[in-house]
């Protein structure tokens, strides 16, 4: 398989700047995800991959290979969109056989292919079906399943599986990951679904406005992330964000809001130094991270009052009034409470992040 190697490359349209001076490499045989919202530049990154949109500035290797100026179908790619195009008048069969007869494979070897690739995605039942007769979880197999006889170099997918429903969503997600690893084949996956590429990738790499944010592994992203953006972006329910004072006394290095005062860690003392710290910062903590009870003097440090609860199962969602701020408490179900009613709660300073108030970098 080969390792795909993006360098200093840059897509205009016009005068819009779609991707600027992006660096990403996925290593041979691994699945990285390329993760933004909605006009980031991820399509236009994969396209510019696949040979289907002229790249600006910059290039693009596979391998060794400098690709620039090869043509879609001498790339070894191949490609899987939402809109899955299935020809309508051909059977699963015909369909999933079409790129290689494209190819002239021979007819044994295509049956051959073909039958081991819907055996692999469960559809072997569904070969002799027209499109028209299979639902939206089976045509995206199907799709995939064309991708796939090709054996190709590099796999590019863009949001193959957004506009299925959420169960047949995380079905296809266990599905497409399987694949990946057993194939073993380079994938590059473009989603705006963070799900999705925290559940399924080797690396994330996340976008905003065209520019690459931060590269890394799921569990660095979601625990190191490099800036308020991304710590804001990664997470669901997402990361809350509290102004905040740093003040420096005998007993360490204070975070200061109107409502508490949170003493930081030595390791986080040192880290500030490091990095010569602002004064004003942006705190983020996680949702699940923040203690919670109901009711006056409850025991826990900060005194705040309860917005609204909304019960989710097995869990609770609490948004928590605390001064001038609302911040989003992830805690075990309990009673619920109504506006204004008085609670505690408490931050655990080991898990914050800060984040400069000037440009949000992150400290830690
Ligand atoms: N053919 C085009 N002509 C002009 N502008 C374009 C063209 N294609 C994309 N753009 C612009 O480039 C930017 C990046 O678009 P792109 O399609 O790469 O985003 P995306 O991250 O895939 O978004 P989405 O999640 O909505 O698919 C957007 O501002 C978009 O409007
Ligand atoms: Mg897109």
């Amino acid at each position: 398989m080969v390792e795909v190697n993006i360098q200093n490359v840059w897509k205009y349209y016009g005068k819009t700047v779609a991707v600027k001076e992006l660096n990403l490499k996925c290593p041979e045989n691994s699945f990285l995800a390329i993760l933004g919202p909605s006009g980031c530049g991820k399509s236009s990154t994969l396209r510019m991959l696949a040979g289907l949109e002229h790249i600006s500035a910059g290039d693009i290797f596979f391998g060794d290979l400098r690709v620039n100026q090869l043509p879609p179908k001498e790339r070894d790619i191949a490609m899987v969109f939402e809109n899955y195009a299935l020809y309508p008048h051909k059977t699963v069969f015909e369909n999933m056989a079409n790129p290689l007869r494209l190819r002239n494979v021979n007819r044994e070897e295509i049956d051959k292919r073909v039958r081991r690739a819907a055996e692999l995605l469960q559809i072997e039942m569904l070969l002799d079906r027209k499109p028209m007769q299979l639902s939206g979880g089976q045509k995206q197999r199907t799709a995939i399943g064309r991708a796939i006889v090709r054996e190709p170099k590099v796999f590019l997918f863009d949001e193959p599986i957004a506009h299925l429903d959420a169960k047949l969503r995380a079905h296809m997600r266990g599905e497409l990951k399987h694949l990946q690893r057993r194939l073993e084949t380079t994938t590059i996956y473009v989603t705006h679904d963070q799900l999705e590429a925290m559940s399924m990738a080797d690396n994330i790499a996340v976008m905003h406005e065209g520019v690459l944010q931060q590269f890394g592994t799921p569990s660095e992203i979601y625990n190191h992330p490099a800036n308020e953006w991304v710590a804001g972006f990664v997470g669901e329910p997402p990361m809350n964000f509290l102004n905040c004072r740093l003040e420096r006394g005998a007993d360490g290095v204070v975070a200061v809001h109107p409502s508490f005062r949170l003493a930081l860690t030595d390791a986080q003392r040192r880290l500030l130094e490091e990095k010569g710290a602002e004064a004003e910062v942006r705190l983020g903590v996680r949702p699940d991270t923040i203690a919670y009870r109901a009711g006056a003097g409850s025991g826990l440090g900060i005194a705040a009052k309860v917005f609204v609860t909304e019960p989710l199962g097995g869990d609770m969602i609490v948004e928590v009034q605390l001064g001038a701020d609302r911040i989003t408490v992830k805690t075990k179900i309990g009673p619920s409470a109504n506006l204004d009613e008085p609670c505690t709660i408490a931050f655990d300073a080991a898990r914050i992040h800060l984040f400069a108030a000037s440009n949000g970098i992150a400290y830690f």
